[in-house]
């Protein structure tokens, strides 16, 4: 075992709860799954990000949940644009019932997203806001979802994909255009205020590797840490494609981020692939899956792999990414594929 974070009786529990051989998926072989129990003994949280609409409707889909993961993302239910579609008039059902559910099950929920460039109303957006009203309404948005969910919600994206593709400086954003570079210290003080015991972080894209992105971000962090600015973590997404694979130096980018004292964690991990996927496919998939995952487990600092849904009955990627798909963990039907596999095998190989 990597870390002595769990205590033996836990490991005897979740030992008797199956972790060992027992197929979870009615049949299908597996590497000896569930994913929580072998998380759990590896010292990290696996999680997923869960699609409202499912948690509500689809019984095998909260069936799995709970057995596979300890922690939780919405993966729209707590954007902006969900929670407020019109101003002053909150619509807290979709958020409510995802930490609802976690909190039955005794889930970690990572708070998603309180400051993007995407996913906001268009109250906000096409408001032509000044500088200070959109200050207000930044830190009075932010002081509404943390207080909301103070101690339900332990970790925050705070801020979601600062920084620009090229690397050259912040996205261009309503917040960068009207605020200018405060906003993210803004935005961090006023989640810190709202929840002093969560952990908050900044979540990045394409910035999993070593890069002009992901130097960008470095240099970022390493000044808001040296402003006092309170962060305790970086979310590398981790989205990957078949035929690229990953990217150089994750190993490395991680670990000079955690020298600054920080958690790393993988935020959105999946891995798309060209349609229709073959056999071969598959099995390269979950390869690409145990290097992303292997390269958390190695680096002490991470202690959260969440990966971006957990069937393909309900990914994102065939309508965010057209031609592509079969990018989770489980099938269509809910049946793991190898990269499940490949998952279960690093986290019990670290476990060990
Ligand atoms: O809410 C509307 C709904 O009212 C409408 O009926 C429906 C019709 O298509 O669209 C709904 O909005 C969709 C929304 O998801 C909620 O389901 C948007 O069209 C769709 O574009 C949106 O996609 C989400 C995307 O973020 C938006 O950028 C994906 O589900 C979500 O997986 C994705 O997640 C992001 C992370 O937050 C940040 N990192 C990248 C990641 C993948 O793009």
């Amino acid at each position: 075992m990597r870390r002595a974070l769990v205590p033996a009786a836990v490991v005897v529990a979740v030992l008797a709860a199956g972790c060992g051989t027992t197929d979870s998926h009615g049949g299908a072989p597996n590497a000896g799954g569930p994913l929580r129990g072998l998380a759990q003994r590896a010292g990290i949280a696996i999680g997923t990000a869960v699609d409202a609409g499912a948690l509500s409707r689809d019984d095998g889909y909260r069936a799995e949940l709970p057995r596979e993961f300890s922690s939780v993302t919405p993966e729209n239910a707590m954007k902006w644009a969900a929670l407020e579609p019109e101003r002053g008039k909150p619509d807290w059902a979709g958020a409510d019932a995802l930490v609802d559910f976690a909190g039955a099950h005794r889930m970690r929920v990572r708070g998603h997203t309180l400051v993007w460039y995407s996913q906001n109303p268009d109250w906000l957006t096409g408001g032509n806001f000044s500088r200070a009203e959109l200050v207000g309404l930044l830190r009075a948005h932010i002081a509404a979802v943390v207080g909301r969910y103070r101690g339900r919600v332990g970790t925050w994206d705070v801020v979601n994909e600062p920084i620009a593709d090229s690397g050259s400086g912040l996205r261009d954003s309503i917040w960068s255009q009207v605020i200018g570079p405060d906003y993210i210290a803004t935005a961090l003080r006023a989640a810190r205020a709202a929840d002093p015991q969560a952990k908050l972080f900044i979540n990045e894209t394409a910035a999993d590797g070593i890069g002009p992105k992901s130097d960008a971000l470095y240099a970022l962090v390493k000044g808001l840490l040296a402003g006092h600015v309170p962060l305790d973590g970086v979310g590398f997404q981790m989205h990957a494609e078949l035929a690229h694979g990953l990217v150089p130096g994750v190993r490395r980018n991680f670990r000079r981020f955690a020298a600054l004292g920080l958690e790393v964690n993988v935020t959105e991990a999946d891995v798309a692939v060209k349609l229709p996927a073959t056999a071969a496919d598959r099995g390269r998939q979950g390869e690409i899956y145990r290097e992303m995952l292997d390269d958390c487990l190695a680096v002490r600092a991470c202690r959260s792999f969440t990966v971006w849904g957990f069937t393909d009955r309900y990914s994102w990627i065939p309508t965010g990414e057209p031609g592509f798909g079969a990018a989770t963990l489980l099938d269509d039907n809910l049946d793991p594929k190898p990269a499940y596999d490949a998952v279960a095998r690093a986290l019990r190989d670290d476990a060990r």
